[in-house]
């Protein structure tokens, strides 16, 4: 297994190119399944559940063909409706097949995802609304099996803004009858695109970026391209890798309007930065503690909330994160620790007390973001660290180690 060995602390400069967002480019993977005729993607980013989800698709019967940054996808000919439970315990997205199956096929099998690291991770809001369009939904041998004799559209109030619900439920209602209309949905910035996307193939959507979003379904789709938006939670992974080195960098590639809430934190803290229209110059500085709670959209994001552990290691004052999205999302405070964080965790809150010396170890990823974390405070910290399982990081960070390498971090992988 590979590791990446971080000397630090260092000092970073230039500029770093954010990749397409996986998380965007997930659901708009599996939305394929909706259409018989072929979609071309434009660069989709080398990561590993990018891969998975391909993998996924192919096993469905799509025929994935790559030319240069162009990726296209055909499934005319699809040969099977089932997602196993290979597929799916490794990536929970492997869920978001079910609503377009359904919807074209009227029948699905997918496995339950279960558990992960960060939480229980229930998928009872996209079941009980697929029941609500007319699925006959049965739990078998670790199985959801989904039938239907056609999806009719219907009003679906959402207990929760579940972001893969609302994806799910919105690309099976872009093949149903009538309208659908989903109150209470998700706002990421990836479900708006996903819309776009949708739409882009014909589909019907209204109310895209608002709570209501409304699906008048359509029989057929088209041929479409497609590129998906830059990769938010990447970005605010660098803007703080410049903050926790304080140094100076250009990330670019992304919309600075969907880190809001991030850009704002960070100011509350004390950072400087100069933001364009796609693209944000990072401006280092003092960094005071604040108060921060992660939140749906426009809320400040789940995704970014170990990497600003990280940097509050180096905030001067106690700064206070409690995570409300997911119930045990702190595993990387264990790891930061090793480093010599001083943080301590009571139920869903963590005060981590600034500003710590921080010296290298060894440390282990436990998920995708917990991963950016400790690269973060690796950067920060003095001496080597060795970071271990960075197949996480790989999931979702793309050519992170040569992304680093270029703006002036002394990182390698060592086998
Ligand atoms: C997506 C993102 C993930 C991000 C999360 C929250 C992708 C591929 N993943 O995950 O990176 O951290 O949004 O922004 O885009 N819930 C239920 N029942 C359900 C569905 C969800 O109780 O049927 C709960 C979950 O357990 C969790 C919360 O709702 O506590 C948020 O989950 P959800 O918004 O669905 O996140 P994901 O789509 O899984």
């Amino acid at each position: 297994m590979d590791k990446l060995l971080v000397e630090g602390p260092c000092k970073l400069s230039g500029t770093v190119k954010i990749s397409r967002s996986k998380n965007a480019y997930l659901p708009i993977l599996t939305a394929v399944l909706l259409n018989s005729k072929p979609i071309h993607f434009k660069n989709l980013p080398e990561l590993r559940d990018i891969k998975t989800i391909l993998k996924l698709l192919e096993k469905l019967g799509v025929k994935i063909t790559k030319k240069e940054n162009i990726t296209t996808l055909d499934a005319s000919n699809i040969t099977s409706y089932e997602a196993l439970y290979d597929m799916v315990k490794t990536m929970r997205a492997s869920i978001l097949v079910l609503g377009p199956l359904l919807a074209r096929f009227k029948t699905a099998k997918v496995s339950l995802p279960g558990g992960c690291a960060i939480g229980t991770r229930p998928i009872d809001i996209h079941l009980s609304n697929f029941e609500k369009l007319g699925a006959k939904i049965s739990l078998e041998g670790g199985y959801v099996e989904a039938q239907t004799s056609g999806l009719k559209g219907t009003n679906l109030v959402l207990k929760f803004p579940s972001v893969g619900a609302t994806e799910n439920l919105m690309m099976a209602a872009v093949l149903s009858e009538g309208e659908t209309i989903i109150e209470n949905a998700a706002l990421e910035p990836e479900i708006v695109d996903l819309g776009n996307f949708l739409i882009k193939m014909g589909a019907n959507i209204s109310g895209l970026g608002s709570s209501v979003v409304s699906i008048k379904g359509v029989k057929t789709l088209h041929e479409a391209e497609y590129e998906a938006i830059g990769d938010r939670i990447e970005a605010a992974t660098y803007i703080m890798a410049g903050l926790i080195t304080n140094s100076s960098i250009k990330v670019e590639g992304f919309d600075p309007k969907h880190l809001d809430a991030v850009l704002n934190v960070l100011e509350e803290m004390g950072a400087k930065f100069e933001i364009g229209k796609d693209f944000v110059v990072v401006k280092s500085g003092e960094l005071k503690a604040v108060k921060i709670e992660t939140t749906p959209f426009p809320g400040f994001p789940t995704d970014a909330q170990a990497q600003i552990m990280a940097l509050a290691t180096q905030a001067n004052g106690s700064t206070i994160i409690t995570e409300k999205i997911f119930e045990n999302r702190f595993m990387h405070a264990p790891e930061l620790q090793r480093l010599g964080a001083k943080i301590f965790l009571k139920g869903n809150t963590a005060v981590i007390e600034g500003k710590s010396e921080l010296k290298g170890a060894q440390v282990m990823c436990t998920d995708l973001r917990a991963s950016a974390a400790l690269v973060l405070a690796a950067l920060a910290s003095k001496g080597n660290t060795e970071i271990d399982r960075i197949y996480h990081l790989e999931r979702g960070y793309e050519k992170m180690e040569e992304k680093l390498l270029s703006l002036g971090a002394k990182i390698k992988r060592i086998k």
